[in-house]
This record gives structure tokens, C-alpha cells and sequence, in this order.
């Protein structure tokens, strides 16, 4: 069967996922995608992967990408307004955020993603007060641009978040519905 054809199934993370988003977390892949900092050794500031987990609510949760069982990468998604970290910073009512990562590295390229993300993009847009999605790629990372442009996501500036230099992307409802009808 080629990759076309398997399908990428997408469920709550646990804590049983801990020793996999960790070691995800040390591919050089991951760590490139998630700081500008070339001293880093961990993505995410090494996040405690079970406190995150455990603290899950519907304002953000994390899910986990599988292919045939296997698990090969993660998705955040959170309500930026209402998530208790405050993140994004002052930001407008009714918006998802979303974060992406294959942590497998045999698995980049082969349409995974693009599966993880319109499911996820379906599942946000079928709440009817869904705004928009917005997503904060770094700005050096130029094939993660691509990848979210070609889903209908576009720029809409240059921020700062934590000292690395994002490239905000925004996709509205009336973008995605015009494109998936
Ligand atoms: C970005 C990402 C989720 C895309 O998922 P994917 O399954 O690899 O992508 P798909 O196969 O559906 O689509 C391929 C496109 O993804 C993009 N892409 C981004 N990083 C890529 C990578 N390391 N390898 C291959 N494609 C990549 C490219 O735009 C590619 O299209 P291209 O043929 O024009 O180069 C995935 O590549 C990934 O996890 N990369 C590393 C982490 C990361 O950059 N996450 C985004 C953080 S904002």
C-alpha cells in the first residue's frame, strides 16, 4: 500500500506518550522547528511533557498522529484567548491556534501532515464560532511556510514570541470552506 493510501488516525495524547513526545523533543528536525537558539539540545524548552498532558482541557490539548498504529507525530490545539499561558498575548475571541510536528523522521514529506491538518482544521471550522486559525512558524522555517500556505493559511506579520522570529500565518473560515467545497 503506498503512503497515499494509509491513513493517519489522530487521538488525545496520555501519558503513556511521555518517553515518545520526549524523545521526539531531541530530533534535530523537531529542535530546528521550535527555536532559533543553534545551542539548543531540546525542542520546546523541554517541556514537561507529563504536566502538559495532564493539565489537558478543552482550551488546549495535545493529539497524537498514528500510521498503522505507529505513532509518528503530535498536534497542539488551543483556544489562544482562553489557554491559562497566554501565549499568543492579546488576540481576538474565537480563534484555534495550532502547532505541528512529525517527530518520525521517515515520516516527513509523505502527506502526513497535510492529513493532520485538514482533519484538524475540519474539526475546528465544524464549531460554528470559529473564526480563524492562526499558527507562528519560525520565520527561517521556509518549508513549514509552504506547507501551511498551500493549505490556505497566509501571512499576517512578523512577531517575536519568547525571542525567536515567527511568521504569523491566519487561515479564515470563508478560505478553508471555499477551498473544500
Ligand atoms: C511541516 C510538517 C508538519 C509537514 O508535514 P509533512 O507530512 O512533512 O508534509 P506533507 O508531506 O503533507 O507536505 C509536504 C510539504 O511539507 C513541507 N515540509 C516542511 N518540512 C518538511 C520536511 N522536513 N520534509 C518534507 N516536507 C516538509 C514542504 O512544504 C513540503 O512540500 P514541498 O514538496 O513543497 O517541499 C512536517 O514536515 C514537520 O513536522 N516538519 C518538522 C517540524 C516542523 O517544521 N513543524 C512545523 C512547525 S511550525
Amino acid at each position: 500500500m503506498g503512503p497515499s493510501q494509509q491513513t493517519v488516525m489522530l487521538r488525545p495524547a496520555t501519558l503513556d506518550d511521555v518517553p515518545l513526545l520526549q524523545a521526539w523533543d531531541r530530533e534535530p528536525h523537531v529542535i530546528a522547528c521550535s527555536t532559533d537558539d543553534p545551542t539548543a539540545t531540546t525542542a520546546f524548552d523541554g517541556s514537561d511533557w507529563a504536566e502538559e498532558i495532564a493539565g489537558a482541557s478543552d482550551v488546549s490539548y495535545h493529539l497524537i498522529a498514528e500510521v498503522d498504529g505507529r505513532p509518528i507525530g503530535a498536534m497542539q490545539i488551543i483556544d489562544p484567548l482562553a489557554e491559562p499561558t497566554h501565549y499568543w498575548g492579546e488576540v481576538e475571541p474565537n480563534l484555534r491556534a495550532l502547532d505541528i510536528w512529525i517527530g518520525e523522521k521517515d515520516a516527513l514529506g509523505r502527506g502526513y501532515g497535510t492529513a493532520m491538518m485538514t482533519e484538524v482544521i475540519d474539526n475546528a471550522f465544524a464549531d460554528p464560532s470559529t473564526v480563524a486559525i492562526i499558527i507562528d512558524p519560525l520565520n527561517s522555517n521556509t518549508d513549514a511556510h509552504r506547507f501551511y500556505q498551500r493549505l490556505g493559511f497566509r501571512i499576517v506579520g512578523r512577531r517575536t514570541f519568547d525571542g525567536d522570529d515567527c511568521l504569523v500565518h491566519r487561515l479564515d473560515r470563508a478560505v478553508w470552506q471555499e477551498r473544500t467545497r
